[in-house]
C-alpha cells in the first residue's frame, strides 16, 4: 500500500497487461488516462518533463504505481529509452506547433525507432480531419502532425470526442445561468458533439489496452443541438431557459476575425478566438462526427449527459 511519502513499486508488465506509456501525464486529461488505466490494471509509464517530476501531479501518479520517467524530448536515444517495451504510447501533451507538430513528432519517431506498434496522438477533440486550412488554427497543426503519423510504421488511432462537455460550465459562452440564455450562431437544431474530460480518458484507456482499435474512434457522451442544450439546462436548473440567436455563421466568422485582430494572444493555446473558431467549427456542422459512434465499444463506460454536467454547477 502506498503512502504519501512512500509511493508504490511501480507495475510490472505481462503479456495481458502490457506496458502503456503516456506523454502529458501530468496534464489534467492525462492525469485522468492514467488513473483509468491503472483502474484496468495497466502498467503505465509516465514521461514527464525534467521541471514537473518533483511536482504534485508525478507523486500523484507515483501514489498510483505509474512509473515516472523525466522525459527530454530534445534528447532522442532518451526518448527512444523511455518507449522501449510499451505496446502503445499516448500523447495527451497540449499546446501549440512546438508541442503538437515539433514535440509529438519527437516522441512518435522515438516510439517507432523503439519498435513501439500503437500511437495515441493528443487528438481529443470535434472532427478536424475534413475542415479547411485556416478555420481552426489548433486543428491546422493536428492535421499537420496527422501527415507525418500516416507517414510511419505505427498502428495510429485518434480519439474524437466533440467538445469537452465540462466546458459548458466554464470557457464555453453558450449556457449563460446569469441571464439563463443559450447562446448561438447559426441554427438550433444543428447537432452537436459533447464528452465529459472523464468519459474520454476512460474511453482513451481503454482503447490503449485494446490492439485491435481502428486508425479513428468517434465518441459522444451526448449528441445535442441548441435546443438540446436549452432542454438540459431547464431540467438541470427547473428554470426556463431562452436562445438568444447572435447572427448568422458568416457574420460569427467577421466577429472572429476582428477578436483575433484586436486581442491575438497568439502564443496561448486557448486564446477566446481560437474557442471561438471551435464553435464555428461546430456550428456549421463540418467538424460533426460522422456516425455510427463507437460509444458501445466498451460496454462498461457510462456517458454523462449534459443536464448532469449543468446540474453540478449549481
Ligand atoms: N475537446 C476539447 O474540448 C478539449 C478541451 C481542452 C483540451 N483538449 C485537448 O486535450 C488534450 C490534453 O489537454 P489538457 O487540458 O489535459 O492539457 P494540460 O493540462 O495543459 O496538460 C498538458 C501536458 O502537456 C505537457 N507539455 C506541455 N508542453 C510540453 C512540451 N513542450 N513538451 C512536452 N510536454 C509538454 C505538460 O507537461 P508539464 O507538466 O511538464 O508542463 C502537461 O503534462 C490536448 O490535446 C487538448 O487540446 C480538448
Amino acid at each position: 500500500m502506498a503512502t504519501a511519502s512512500q509511493p508504490a513499486a511501480a507495475t510490472p508488465s505481462t503479456p495481458d497487461k502490457p506496458l502503456i506509456v503516456l506523454a502529458g501525464a501530468t496534464g489534467q486529461l492525462g492525469l485522468l488516462i492514467a488513473h483509468f488505466l491503472r483502474q484496468r490494471g495497466a502498467p503505465v509509464r509516465a514521461l514527464v518533463r525534467p521541471g514537473a517530476v518533483a511536482g504534485a501531479e508525478a507523486t500523484s501518479l507515483r501514489l498510483q504505481s505509474v512509473e515516472v520517467v523525466a522525459a527530454d524530448y530534445s534528447d532522442p536515444t532518451a526518448l527512444i529509452e523511455a518507449c522501449t517495451g510499451a505496446s502503445c504510447v499516448v500523447s495527451a501533451l497540449s499546446g501549440l506547433r512546438e508541442v503538437i507538430v515539433d514535440a509529438q513528432t519527437q516522441l512518435l519517431d522515438a516510439a517507432v525507432a523503439a519498435g513501439v506498434p500503437r500511437f495515441i496522438p493528443s487528438d481529443f477533440s470535434a472532427d478536424f480531419t475534413r475542415l479547411p486550412d485556416g478555420s481552426n488554427r489548433n486543428f491546422d497543426l493536428r492535421r499537420e502532425f496527422q501527415r507525418r503519423l500516416e507517414q510511419v510504421p505505427i498502428q495510429a488511432t485518434s480519439v474524437l470526442n466533440g467538445m469537452f462537455m465540462d466546458l459548458l460550465t466554464g470557457q464555453a459562452p453558450v449556457v449563460l445561468p446569469g441571464p439563463k440564455r443559450v447562446v448561438y450562431w447559426g441554427d438550433a437544431d444543428q447537432p452537436l458533439d459533447f464528452t465529459t474530460m472523464t468519459n474520454t480518458a476512460e474511453f482513451t484507456a481503454a482503447a490503449a489496452l485494446d490492439a485491435t482499435t481502428p486508425r479513428y474512434l468517434r465518441v459522444a457522451g451526448e449528441v445535442a443541438s441548441i435546443r438540446g442544450l436549452q432542454a438540459a439546462a431547464t431540467r438541470a436548473t427547473g428554470q426556463p431557459y431562452k436562445l438568444f440567436r447572435v447572427g448568422g455563421l458568416g457574420a460569427f466568422g467577421k466577429v472572429i476575425q476582428v477578436t483575433k485582430a484586436l486581442m491575438p494572444a497568439s502564443s496561448e493555446v486557448f486564446p477566446p478566438w481560437q474557442g471561438m473558431q471551435y464553435l464555428h467549427n461546430m456550428f456549421s456542422g463540418q467538424a460533426k462526427l460522422a456516425e455510427p459512434l463507437d460509444n458501445d465499444r466498451y460496454p462498461e463506460i457510462r456517458w454523462t449527459q449534459v443536464h448532469e454536467v449543468l446540474a453540478g454547477r449549481q
